[in-house]
């Protein structure tokens, strides 16, 4: 038989982000990031602007993007999310291409294993940085810009089922993960005066080729078997839930954590 909760289907866009532009951060890796891309694009957006720090996988994402979906309204430029002026650079650069953006989809986000115990402040900070300090400082630019423009918008934040549960060597990123939950229930609520709708994902495992090859192959499995799925999401998985996050289908919903993850066993 075949068990769609083992084996799920790719399902075809239903234009949720019809006549929307969106801009997503960290999308030129193989995870959630260009998975959220695509679906946007299969989803019926007008126009998309796609960044990320590395420059040659950027080139090669715009380009696969094109090939792959046949629509051409697809920029790349390069951002790293813990710097301030790229942030600025790439939300007006956003702006002027999608002549004002609809739809901000926060990815950037970066783990590391280690105890606590052996933890040095640098790579407590790198975490903490790119996790939770890019997803505000992105979000912060955002606001001020569709403040602005006055036509309202949403943005979707990339959170982690660890801003609530515990794992081990994992204390910078649950704390990141953790203020990104907090940091999109507070800027959801001032939001509402300039008519933007702040959400969060919450993944628990979204299983990618990076992630394969970077995480120890025990470790994979033993939160795999964790899943009352047995399995790790697909990333166009979690990419579906951003969809209807940022599409006018959650208009009754901001500041909201939604899991992606079937249920611990
Ligand atoms: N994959 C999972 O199992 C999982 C689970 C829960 C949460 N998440 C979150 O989902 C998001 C995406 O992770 P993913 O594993 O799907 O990989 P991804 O491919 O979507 O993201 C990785 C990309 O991030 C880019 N990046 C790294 N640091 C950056 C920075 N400072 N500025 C801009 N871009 C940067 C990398 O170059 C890479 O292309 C992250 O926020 C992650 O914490 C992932």
């Amino acid at each position: 038989m075949n068990n769609p909760i083992r084996n799920p289907e790719y399902v075809p866009g239903h234009g949720l982000l019809k006549g929307k532009s969106v801009l997503i951060t960290a999308a030129a890796g193989a995870g959630i990031g260009f998975a959220a891309a695509r679906r946007a694009i299969e989803e019926g957006c007008r126009g998309i602007v796609i960044s990320d720090i590395h420059d040659g996988r950027l080139r090669q994402s715009v380009d696969a993007l094109k090939k792959e979906t046949g629509f051409d309204a697809v920029w790349g430029k390069l951002c790293n999310v813990v710097n301030e002026d790229n942030v600025r650079e790439l939300i007006d650069f956003a702006e002027e291409r999608l002549s004002g953006t609809d739809v901000l989809i926060n990815n950037a986000g970066l783990g590391t294993s280690r105890k606590l115990i052996e933890m040095e402040d640098d790579e407590w900070n790198r975490v903490l940085d790119v996790t939770l300090n890019g997803t505000m400082r992105m979000t912060r630019y955002m606001l001020q810009v569709m403040q602005k423009r006055g036509k309202g918008g949403s943005i979707v934040n990339n959170a982690s089922v660890l801003g609530w549960r515990a794992q081990k060597e994992q204390a910078h990123y649950a704390a990141a993960k953790a203020g990104v939950m907090a940091l999109t229930r507070c800027s959801a609520l001032e939001a509402v005066e300039i008519g933007v709708r702040i959400n969060a994902v919450a993944p628990s495992l979204a299983m990618h080729a990076m992630l394969r090859k970077s995480a120890p192959e025990e470790l994979l499995k033993e939160l795999e078997d964790k899943e009352a799925y047995g399995r790790g999401a697909e990333v166009w998985e979690v990419a579906n839930v951003m969809m209807f996050l940022a599409s006018d289908y959650a208009s009754y919903m901001t500041g909201e954590v939604l899991s992606v993850s079937s249920q611990q066993a």
